[in-house]
């Protein structure tokens, strides 16, 4: 790359990058930071002017294994050489893409069957409602066709996934959601509507609020559910004790699929392999990204149940070619990538450490924040945490979003050397490191936390 003066290179991305989920405006005027990144090592990156961050976040909760891990980057470069891309249509695919195929399929629960390849969360689920609403027509069932999605969801932010996507911020000017999705309760126990409610009665709650749903819409009409296991972008939050085990009753009991979106919480976030084997879900499809790769190449998959394959093997007899696909879907390169990227979250022994560091962040975060006057709630699983703050603990009132509480904390943190993510609906500061994340570095994210919010509440 061509060295250029940090001046002209500043100039450039004001006036000619168009950045995801950025304020266009204040970006362009230079009202904002803008932040250019050139490495990163482990748990940390560097920016173009030296200054090192422990990236609490991993990415966008992507870079599982860690940066600067160059044995993935081997294997892409090898990959390039020998074949940089060939389809997958008809029949055809990569000695990587089979593999990883294979690979994916070892690691999913007993009961799933195929992958399709794509390059985003946001098109694999897009997949998944084109599959769905393609199964029920291939059974006979033309009106069995709305998806049943969460409040404070987060699946992407295309057309129909944006539709799914349960927050404002991706809904507002752009006309989602799009029918036929419907939203239901969020999970959110922290934010239940009755602060006296038990959490076994939340959790009741939230089935009734579906199961309602359901029977106002009728079941006919009604094709899948699609959740997280946990909470990501909506809050990172756990589903209260017994939730998925009630959710599942009511699915089986009206014949709706479970799409169960693991872009998040697969490949060992949750200290399991997927996070349908932390919480017990026996789901239908299983939407993959983000860890399959660890963010070394984009690639995405919807994993497709024995169940449901056999259906799409009967459509093709009926209807012939299946009509979807992409340029890029099993590219080589992001194949290869996943290759490595599994094989080493395997011999590194991540999904244990994601399991065991993972809970030893949470109870230092905790120690850490947890009895702060702002703090309303410290929580987390597997290598996920979240610390939500409020105006007042006792009466859980929250602070007016124009005080931007969440994203003060935020930066103060960034001064302090570590990236959290201010989260997009609430004050709420989100962690999602790498899992190669050690003991020592949980510390330093834990007391930077502290300082950040001593900080900032100082100036409330
Ligand atoms: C659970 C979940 N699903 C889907 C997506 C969309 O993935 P992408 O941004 O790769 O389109 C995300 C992204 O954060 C996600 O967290």
């Amino acid at each position: 790359m061509v060295d250029r003066s940090d001046n002209e290179l500043d100039a450039w991305d004001r006036d000619h990058f168009f950045h995801p989920s950025t304020h266009m405006a204040q970006h362009a005027r230079g009202d904002s930071p803008n932040r250019i990144i050139t490495g990163g090592e482990g748990v940390y990156i560097t920016d173009r002017n030296g200054k090192r961050s422990l990236d609490g976040f991993g990415g966008l909760y992507c870079v599982n294994v860690g940066y600067g891990q160059s044995r993935i980057a081997d294997a892409i470069a090898e990959q390039a050489r020998k074949l940089a891309y060939y389809h997958a249509y008809a029949g055809h695919g990569s000695e990587a893409s089979i593999t990883l195929a294979k690979m994916v399929l070892d690691r999913a629960p007993a009961h799933m069957s195929r992958v399709y390849f794509g390059l985003s969360g946001s098109d694999a689920n897009e997949t998944n409602i084109k599959l769905v609403w393609y199964y029920n027509n291939v059974l006979g069932r033309p009106e069995k066709k709305k998806i049943i999605s969460r409040w404070r969801g987060y699946h992407g932010s295309g057309l129909m996934t944006g539709s799914l996507t349960g927050l404002a911020l991706f809904h507002n000017a752009f006309d989602l959601p799009r029918t036929p999705i419907l939203h239901t309760e969020a999970p959110y126990y922290f934010r239940r509507p009755d602060l006296a409610m038990s959490e076994d009665a939340f959790a009741q709650h939230c089935a009734d609020k579906l199961e309602e749903m359901i029977e106002a819409e009728g079941a006919d009409t009604i094709a899948a559910f699609i959740g997280e296991p946990m909470l990501g972008t909506g809050g990172i939050v756990p589903p209260p004790a017994g939730y998925w085990e009630k959710i599942q009753a009511i699915l089986a009991k009206h014949d709706i699929l479970l799409i169960a979106d693991e872009v998040v919480t697969g490949f060992g976030r949750m200290g399991t392999m997927m996070g349908s084997d932390h919480y017990g879900l026996k789901p239908d499809l299983i939407t993959i990204a983000k860890g399959l790769t660890s963010a070394y190449a984009p690639l995405s998959g919807t994993i497709v149940s024995d169940t449901v394959w056999r259906v799409l093997e009967q459509g093709s007899d009926e209807l012939g070619v299946i009509g979807h696909g992409w340029t890029y879907s099993a590219h080589p390169l992001c194949a290869a990538a996943g290759v490595a990227n599994l094989e080493l979250l395997d011999e590194l022994g991540l999904v244990d450490n994601a399991r065991e560091v993972g809970a030893y962040f949470n109870a230092v975060l905790k120690d850490a924040v947890g009895g702060h006057p702002i703090v309303g709630e410290v929580r987390g699983d597997g290598m996920l945490a979240a610390v939500e703050f409020v105006a007042d603990r006792d009466s859980r009132t929250f602070f007016d979003p124009a005080a931007k509480v969440g994203p003060r904390i935020a930066a103060a943190l960034l001064e302090r050397g570590v990236i959290g993510r201010a989260m997009p609906q609430g004050d709420i500061l989100g962690f999602a490191p790498p899992l190669c994340l050690s003991r020592e570095e949980a510390d330093i994210i834990a007391d930077a936390v502290k300082g950040a919010v001593e900080a900032v509440a100082a100036e409330l």
